[in-house]
């Protein structure tokens, strides 16, 4: 890799001096997306897609579920930490959203939203589009906790993070006759590439300046996805993996496009694809042992409630799997993809 390994340095004990004093290095950190990073709006809402029960949140730090689709900690959890904050994004919709609490930022996402809207509405859960509504109701709530002026500064400092795409195709597109009859998957991307774009442009307009978006990840390689489409039951689906890399690329080139177009914006694209299908191909390099199977129940499909307490056959350490249930990874993957993460986003730091 060609990065500058001063820089690299110099950002290290930067971010060891700053987070040893207790001050995070962004103002505030907010988080809008999918149920990769939902952390608990849709406990709130009349949908089937929850993890806020047993065994979800085992080995979160309480010990108990929150919503959040792992046994633990999110990546966006462990970027809170990285960043040196104290206390995690709340979810928006969650009674612990209010007051002192949302200078720091919260947490918009919803499990099964994403940038086509249609694709929440299918699930009750929360549309980008109205996550942004409610990021909106966020900056008027804010603005009368500390005034005008430092809003702006919270809000222009502050690191936004875009995660979703996954749903799109995963539980919509891909099952849904009345899409993949009428688009082909890169026409359907062009979609999702569109509505991405207009999205970024509306949270530019609010003020936001520091957005990292993560791209697909192999979403051939899901657990769920290997079983429902994979001829081989061992083998990631080449399709869905190949339909995932042209997305990235796209969104790649459209993010590239909005950074030179709009003034003052750091947009960075946070690669997860390779990362995780490194994890997949190679998990013993990492000290995992199962990348087919997820913890959860049998491991090749359960997610939401049908990972429940009385799953049979769910793992007793998911320290050492790649996947927590069918569709997300486990704590111990996140914390590896949040640390590159971290490498990947020096520039929003600055
Ligand atoms: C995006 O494109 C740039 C330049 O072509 C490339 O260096 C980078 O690796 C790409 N990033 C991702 C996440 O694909
Ligand atoms: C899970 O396994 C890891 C090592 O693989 C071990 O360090 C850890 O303590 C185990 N956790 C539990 C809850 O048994």
């Amino acid at each position: 890799m060609e990065f500058s390994s001063s820089l690299l340095g110099s950002f290290l004990l930067f971010w060891v001096f700053s987070v040893a004093h207790g001050q995070p290095l962004v103002p505030a950190l907010c988080v809008f997306g999918d149920s990769v990073v939902d952390v608990g709006n849709n406990n709130h809402l009349y949908t089937i897609v929850k993890a806020n029960f047993p065994p979800y949140g085992r080995d979160f730090v309480s010990h108990s579920p929150t919503g959040r689709f792992c046994n633990g900690k999110l990546a966006t959890d462990f970027t809170a930490e990285n960043l040196g904050f104290t206390t995690y994004p709340p979810a928006y919709l969650s009674p612990e959203a209010k007051g002192k609490t949302l200078l720091t930022g919260v947490n918009f996402a919803s499990g099964a939203s994403g940038y086509y809207d249609r694709t929440a509405q299918l699930y009750h859960a929360i549309s980008l589009t109205q996550q942004l509504g409610y990021y909106k109701e966020y900056q008027t709530k804010v603005v009368k906790i500390v005034g005008k002026s430092k809003a702006i500064s919270i809000f222009s400092g502050a690191v936004y993070i875009v995660s979703a795409g996954s749903s799109d195709f995963v539980q919509n597109y891909y099952i849904n006759p009345l899409l993949y009859k009428a688009y082909t998957p890169d026409q359907f991307s062009d979609i999702l590439i569109q509505s991405f774009s207009a999205f970024i442009q509306n949270l530019y307009r609010l003020g936001a300046r520091k957005i990292g978006v993560t791209t697909l990840p192999p979403i051939g390689c899901l657990p769920a996805a290997i079983t429902l489409f994979s001829s081989d039951s061992n083998q990631c689906v080449v399709k869905l993996n190949r339909d995932a890399v042209s997305f990235n690329n796209k969104l790649n080139t459209t993010s590239q496009a909005l950074q030179n177009k709009l003034s003052g914006l750091n947009l960075v694209v946070f690669d997860i694809y390779q990362p995780l299908l490194d994890l997949i191909t190679k998990p013993t390099d990492s000290g995992f042992f199962e990348a087919r199977k997820a913890c959860c129940g049998t491991g090749t499909l359960e997610t939401s409630y049908l990972c429940n307490a009385k799953s049979v056959g769910t793992c007793s350490n998911a320290t050492e799997y790649v996947f927590w249930d069918g569709f997300h990874p486990s704590e111990a993957t996140n914390k590896i993809l949040a640390d590159d993460l971290l490498v990947q986003g020096i520039s929003l730091l600055s």
